[in-house]
């Protein structure tokens, strides 16, 4: 595990993505939800940063990510755009704003960004909610699609498990995958599906694909950053690469803390005015 020698100036662009694909360039994406975060993901060289609606889980505490709002995540865009000088920055459409209609899921993306001056959305689903995407893509509003485990759906779904491993579903992955290029989005989330089905569509479609527990075929990864930095420690699915343990160092340096302000150390001396 080491710093990849990334282009660390020039900015991020959907069109540049595309061309990482090309050169056969991992992509590398992480989520953030707030300023200070997205300014060392940022810092630190990533390529892109989702606004996820896992905030809704990740901050809110919510079992799910169905009760976040349009205002909480145009919120959170807004807190991760005020840091960010390279990366490209997308927000998830929240559950219950494109649905409906293409009318309103073009009114949410708009709002999305205005507000918050995010880069492009991201969206779940396929054939299903084509005409809102392609809506969405008339304004000029770059789209990164997101099939396989969908989390809006869960309830739909009734399991968080692994996507697509039947060839009904598998064979609907894939034609859904190549609607998401002919119409315009510039990439795709790949979640939770067989690693050979997910190199299958990143093999088939022009786009980048950026994959979670979707195996090493894919364009490029993604994971939640609280769950690859280890502050959430309930939650170690098969795919979690962690890459540190900060809820033990937090929890750690916050016991050490407590310890001081009980004993008098702290402040001490110099530590005042
Ligand atoms: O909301 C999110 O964090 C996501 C990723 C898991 C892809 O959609």
């Amino acid at each position: 595990m080491s710093t990849y020698n990334t282009d660390n100036t020039r900015k991020v662009t959907t069109r540049r993505l595309v061309e990482m694909k090309q050169r056969g360039e991992k992509i590398s994406m992480l989520t953030a939800y707030d300023f200070s975060s997205a300014k060392i993901l940022d810092e630190a060289g990533i390529d892109c940063i989702l606004v996820g609606d896992s905030a809704s889980n990740v901050m809110a505490g919510n079992v799910t990510t169905l009760p976040i709002t349009l205002d909480q995540m145009i919120y959170h865009g807004k807190s991760v755009m005020k840091a960010v000088r390279r990366a490209l920055v997308i927000v998830d459409l929240p559950f219950g704003t494109y649905q409906g209609n293409s009318k309103e899921a073009l009114a949410s993306a708009v709002r999305i960004m205005k507000e918050s001056h995010a880069e492009a959305v991201k969206i779940e689903g396929g054939a299903e909610i084509r005409e809102s995407i392609e809506r969405i893509l008339t304004a000029g509003i770059p789209v990164m699609g997101h099939l396989g485990l969908t989390p809006q759906s869960i309830n739909k779904f009734g399991t968080y498990a692994v996507r697509a491993r039947e060839e009904a579903e598998a064979e609907k992955l894939i034609a859904d995958a190549k609607m998401l290029e002919e119409i315009g989005c510039f990439g795709m989330v790949l979640e939770k599906i067989p690693a050979e089905l997910a190199a299958r569509v990143s093999r088939e479609v022009s786009i980048p694909t950026i994959g979670i527990g979707a195996g090493g075929g894919t364009d490029g990864q993604v994971l939640v950053m609280h769950d690859m930095l280890g502050i959430n420690k309930d939650f170690s699915p098969r795919f979690l690469r962690r890459y540190a343990n900060l809820a033990d160092v937090m929890t750690e340096a916050v016991g050490n803390y407590i310890a001081d302000v009980k004993s008098g150390d702290f402040p001490n001396s110099t530590e005042q005015y």
